[in-house]
């Protein structure tokens, strides 16, 4: 494919909104990879090799061996805030600038993260799922009782973005809030949002709802464990919408099976797409398929801002969220 002078030339490895592809033809030579599944990997380094931009997404996993295999490659656009996907570390070292997508998605994440927190609470996929098997026949006292989520205590395990964004919610619930995070927030956050900081054992021991909010990291990896879910509550719930790994799926399909817990709500899962089989039979816990971020208005943000990263570092400007500015003020390879 001929490039035409000047301008540079991008890979796309996903289809994104129309908007924001758009965005990006204006100002660069695009090619786009609109299939069903992601590239697979020899074809995604074969389509890269002669470019200098990347828009991908958290199913493409850009390592040091695939950027090797890439000398013209400037920026890797992340099309979300968790960049897990890519080696920061090999493309800081090889001068090539990564981006991702902050807080144009924070609410809409919280705001699917509290619908699974009420959902799971308050059983509204088993109450659907009895309507439509025609058992409604007649009302009953003691049917499908739930946890009340008003009045009782948040802990939310990483108070960054999403995590405060959830604290935020749980004000209007009238909640206790506690929070662990690897930083202590400054005083006048906690003031505002009414959560103290408290150490994991005590968050886990003292919560009814426990939600997830840290980054993957080797450190976050497995963070909630059989050991976490035995110290929790046998009435409480924990919700994920972070990364999968990040909880021991095995040991919290036991901890469902035999009532450590009381439920748990999941947008994300340890081997995705694939989902422990051992969930898929449980009344307990509802499934979603990594969809916290997924409206209309903040997936067209999140690929316009990913769109501007791209373009930023490429025409020879700051990009707004870079995740390793450092090789933006390092002398060029
Ligand atoms: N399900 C989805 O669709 C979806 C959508 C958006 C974000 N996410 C995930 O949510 C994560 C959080 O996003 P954010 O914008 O709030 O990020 P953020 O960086 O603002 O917040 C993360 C917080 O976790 C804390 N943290 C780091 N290591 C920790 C540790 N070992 N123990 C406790 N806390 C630790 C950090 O100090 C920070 O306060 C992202 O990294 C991403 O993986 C998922």
């Amino acid at each position: 494919m001929a490039d035409a002078p000047g301008r540079p030339s991008i890979l796309i490895s996903r289809a994104l909104p129309r908007e924001a592809v758009e965005l990006a033809r204006r100002r660069a030579q695009v090619d786009i990879h609109t299939g069903d599944t992601p590239l697979a990997r020899p074809e995604l380094i074969a389509r890269l090799r002669a470019r200098q931009g990347l828009i991908c997404l958290i199913t493409d996993a850009i390592d040091d061996e695939l950027l090797a295999s890439c000398p013209d490659l400037r920026v890797v656009a992340n099309v979300a805030v968790g960049f897990n996907n890519v080696d920061v570390t090999a493309a800081t070292r090889r001068g090539v600038v990564v981006t991702h997508t902050p807080d144009v998605l924070t609410d809409t994440t919280a705001d699917f993260t509290w619908a699974l927190l009420m959902a799971t609470a308050r059983r509204v996929v088993e109450a659907d799922r009895y309507v439509r098997d025609g058992k409604f026949q007649q009302w009953e006292y003691m049917l499908l009782l739930g946890g009340d989520v008003h009045g009782k205590t948040l802990g939310i395990v990483g108070f960054g973005r999403i995590g405060r964004a959830m604290a935020r919610r749980a004000l209007g619930f009238g909640m206790r809030v506690l929070y662990q995070d690897a930083m202590a927030a400054d005083a006048a956050s906690e003031r505002e949002l009414s959560a103290t900081r408290v150490d994991l054992p005590t968050l886990l021991r003292e919560s009814d709802f426990v939600t997830i909010h840290t980054p993957l990291l080797p450190e976050t990896r497995h963070l909630i464990d059989a050991g976490a879910l035995r110290a929790m509550k046998k009435t409480s719930y924990l919700i994920n919408a972070s990364r999968g790994p990040v909880v021991d799926e095995a040991a919290l399909v036991q901890a469902l099976q035999e009532g450590w817990i009381a439920g748990a709500g999941l947008d994300v899962f340890e081997e995705e797409p694939v989902v422990h089989p051992g969930l898929l039979g449980l009344t307990n816990v509802v499934l979603a398929p990594h969809i916290a971020s997924a409206s209309h208005d903040t997936r067209l943000k999140m690929a316009t801002l990913a769109v501007d990263n791209c373009l930023a570092v490429l025409e020879g400007r700051t990009p707004p969220t870079p995740v390793n500015p450092e090789v933006l003020s390092a002398p060029r390879r």
